[in-house]
């Protein structure tokens, strides 16, 4: 034993030497080390994500999968050494980072990090990909990976089903190339639309976020993977994210990010959360004693491990005592220090016996002990089926003058289509998150595509071809838009024009405003000039400032729409599919009716964006963020103070109109029933939407989304349904009391397409 402790020691020491991580002082006695029943294996395989077989005997009672994960966590636990326990607490680098590279960042398989399991037990190592709408580094890999639509694109569905087979998707795809753990499960609110990593997120709502990502986790950790929900917490700007401290009253958390936290935890059960880079009231979130001893573990009862964001770790003691359980993607603080610190007494081991059986318990509640992954090829067919699913369901018809749309061949015979690089793709969102297109960048000649941090990625799923395989007899041409005259003539000798319009959003950044970029506002005013019957596409990760709104004839919201984007769209397009998608983010009319008119610019030096590093010893920094609003995060802020949006939140059309009749509170049971009848002539799905205001006496004055339902009608039909009205959301926090209150008293409860527009109300009584 004491020799592999050595060798796990002595990669740690060389990496010290070679300036990877600070210098260890401690010595290697194992003094504080439980010593194994079971007679160690001292020689190192070479990976530990390949455990020793995993079969169940007498020497191996945790094998037995039909006791519970606490139990065989437990079980393992009291095999292990110090040095065992503490090597579950750290990563060993990152692949392709030369700053983040350790003696065994070779066994990350192309991935964002690893960390050694206990082979000698059939512990798996993990092995970790990020995985936000799709696996990440498939190119630098020689992989395939699926694109699935952005975040915010699939919240927008307001579909659980949805959001499970779009975390299915990711869930076989990372196993399939060899992963074992994602980084995916992004639920902070899109409290600051301007955010670079909105469309990461699902928007901003606690009850419709929790719920989409909640089910996508779920269902994602159910393909066997060790499942993630990150960034906790208050993750809500790039700018300055490696320093922001996230000024925020608790009771504004607890309503807010920390609720839709709440929500997806409890939905997915994650094995893991991930905790952010930025500090919340001071602390940094990964040493924050109350994000994640008090809240997450305590109150919550999350029972997994949390493990910090790339750099995200800033100390040993104070992140350990704080519930910090895993530092990524290096050992700086949790690996030679954290031992120092054991052996000095600083930190007890009841301390370290917590973190590690927690990692422990993760794996055996996400199922990769039972069932490691095998490499084969991806389902690459599966994959396009569900992307193309999930992209139906969450476009979102904006406007549609004298319905426009859908386009009728009959009377359409020519279409200008313009812009946005429609001829060949669609854009994705960058960072992390970044899936790699096949082929490459669909915008650079063959074979200069390759994708690299914070590159514009174009999709090669072009709109153009799509819509001339569904319109084969009308003349559809392309106009790049670069030179809007052209744009414009080409136009104005068309029946119909369609602009494509894109906005780039990435991790490390924020945008500077919701305005389109590269003169597209101009190009579409043009356009418009030009044509009456113009439609605008967008493919954008936040809400978008819409100048020339009315001027347009239509438009229509596709985010940034994965692997199969081009087949969903040609389907809205035409009328296939019919859409019922609901915005998941208010689209305002300016940036000067958010709640902060700019986002503070952080101080020069100290930026902390874009590839500067994460893990800079940067000077402490006072740079704050004041999040004043509290709970009033997209729809409750524009609600409180009287702005009416461009958009509301929950917003979205269809090309059938849908009534709302005959609603019925039952207090006792908490749900609100009601009807909704088709009223059009074609088949459609209707998202209705129930919200609730506190009773009178309450100091607030929007309303809250208490719960949805997608229903699909026929033509004319209707149906009757029951929504149960989630008490979570209607509840306050005294943050006095640490408290969560259900006041007493009658919450008016109000039913309808859209948080703008709820045609029915009730009462709802709370004794
Ligand atoms: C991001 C995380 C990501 C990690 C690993 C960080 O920069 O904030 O979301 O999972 O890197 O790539």
């Amino acid at each position: 034993m004491l020799k592999r402790a050595l060798s796990t020691y002595s990669l740690l020491l060389f990496a010290a030497a070679i300036g990877i991580i600070s210098a260890p002082t401690v010595a290697v006695a194992q003094t504080a080390a439980t010593p194994p029943s079971v007679a160690p294996d001292t020689s190192r395989p070479p990976d530990t994500s390949r455990p020793d077989s995993p079969r169940a005997d007498s020497a191996r009672p945790w094998m037995n999968p039909s006791l519970s994960p606490d139990e065989r966590a437990d079980l393992v636990l009291k095999q292990l050494t110090l040095d065992e326990k503490i090597a579950l607490l750290h990563g060993n680098g990152m692949a392709r980072s030369p700053r983040w590279t350790m003696p065994l960042t070779d066994l990350v398989n192309g991935g964002a990090g690893y960390v050694e399991g206990v082979p000698r037990l059939g512990i798996p190592g993990l092995v970790i990909s990020d995985a936000a709408y799709g696996v990440r580094d498939s190119g630098a890999n020689g992989r395939y990976s699926t694109a699935l639509p952005s975040s915010l694109g699939a919240a927008s569905s307001w579909d659980p089903e949805s959001a499970c087979e779009y975390g299915a998707v990711i869930g076989s795809e990372l196993r399939a190339q060899g992963f074992n753990m994602t980084l995916g499960g992004g639920v902070d609110l899109a409290r600051e639309p301007r955010n670079g990593r909105t469309f990461e997120y699902a928007g901003e709502d606690p009850l419709l976020a929790g719920t989409i990502v909640g089910n996508l986790m779920k269902c994602e950790q159910a393909q066997h993977v060790v499942g993630d929900i990150k960034h906790y917490a208050i993750n809500d700007q790039e700018t300055g994210r490696n320093f922001v401290n996230a000024v925020i009253s608790k009771r504004g958390m607890q309503e807010s990010d920390l609720l839709a936290f709440h929500i997806a935890i409890s939905i997915a059960n994650p094995a893991a959360v991930m905790c952010s880079y930025n500090r919340v009231n001071s602390d940094y979130a990964c040493e924050n004693s109350y994000l994640l001893r008090d809240v997450l573990k305590n109150d919550w009862g999350f029972k997994g491990f949390v493990l910090s964001d790339w750099g995200g770790t800033h100390s040993t003691e104070k992140a350990s005592s704080a519930g910090l359980d895993q530092e990524q993607p290096m050992a700086r603080y949790f690996g030679p220090k954290l031992r120092e610190a054991v052996d000095a007494g600083r930190v007890p081991l009841s301390e370290i016996d917590d973190h590690a059986r927690r990692v422990l318990y993760g794996e055996f509640l996400s199922g990769i002990v039972d069932d490691p992954p095998k490499k084969g090829v991806v389902d690459v067919e599966k994959g396009l089926e569900v992307a193309q699913h999930v992209e139906e369901n969450s476009i979102v018809l904006l406007k549609n003058r004298q319905s426009v749309l859908p386009i009728v061949p009959a009377r359409v015979h020519s279409i200008a289509f313009i812009g946005g690089h429609a001829d060949v793709g669609m854009i994705s969102g960058g960072g992390s998150a970044q899936v790699d297109p096949p082929g490459g960048n669909a915008i650079m000649p063959p074979g200069k595509g390759a994708t690299s941090w914070q590159q514009h990625i174009w999709f090669p799923t072009s709109p153009l071809q799509a819509l001339r395989a569904k319109l084969p007899n009308t003349k559809i041409e392309f106009d790049p838009g670069t030179d809007s005259d052209s744009a414009a003539k080409l136009a104005r000798n068309s029946d119909l024009a369609i602009v494509f319009a894109w906005q780039w959003e990435s991790e490390g950044m924020d945008l500077p405003n919701l305005a389109l970029p590269d003169n597209q506002d101009a190009l579409i005013e043009q356009v418009a000039a030009a044509n009456p019957h113009t439609i605008v596409v967008l493919e954008s990760g936040t809400a978008v400032t819409m100048p020339w709104i009315d001027k347009v004839a239509g438009v229509v919201e596709a985010w940034y729409a994965g692997s199969s984007g081009h087949k969903a769209l040609a389907n809205v397009l035409v009328g296939e599919v019919n859409p019922s998608g609901k915005l998941a983010i208010t689209f305002p009319k300016s940036e000067q009716d958010l709640p902060h008119l700019v986002i503070p610019p952080a101080p020069p030096r100290l930026r902390g964006q874009g590839s500067a590093p994460v893990n800079a010893d940067a000077p402490p920094s006072n740079y704050a963020v004041q999040y004043d609003e509290g709970a009033e995060v997209g729809y409750k802020w524009y609600q409180s103070e009287h702005k009416t949006p461009l958009f509301p939140f929950g917003f979205g059309l269809s090309y059938t109109t849908f009534a709302y009749s005959a609603l019925s509170v039952d207090s006792s049971a908490k749900t609100a029933r009601f009807t909704v009848r088709n009223t059009g002539t074609r088949a459609g799905t209707e998202i209705a939407e129930v919200y609730a205001t506190l009773p009178r006496g309450s100091d607030e004055s929007f309303q809250r989304l208490a719960g949805f339902a997608r229903i699909a009608l026929a033509p004319g039909k209707s149906q009757t349904v029951t929504v149960s009205i989630d008490p979570r959301v209607l509840q306050t926090y005294d943050e006095t009391a640490a408290h969560w209150n259900l006041a007493p008293g009658s919450y008016q409860i109000l039913v309808g397409p859209s948080s703008g527009n709820t045609p029915l109300t009730g009462s709802l009584l709370i004794h």
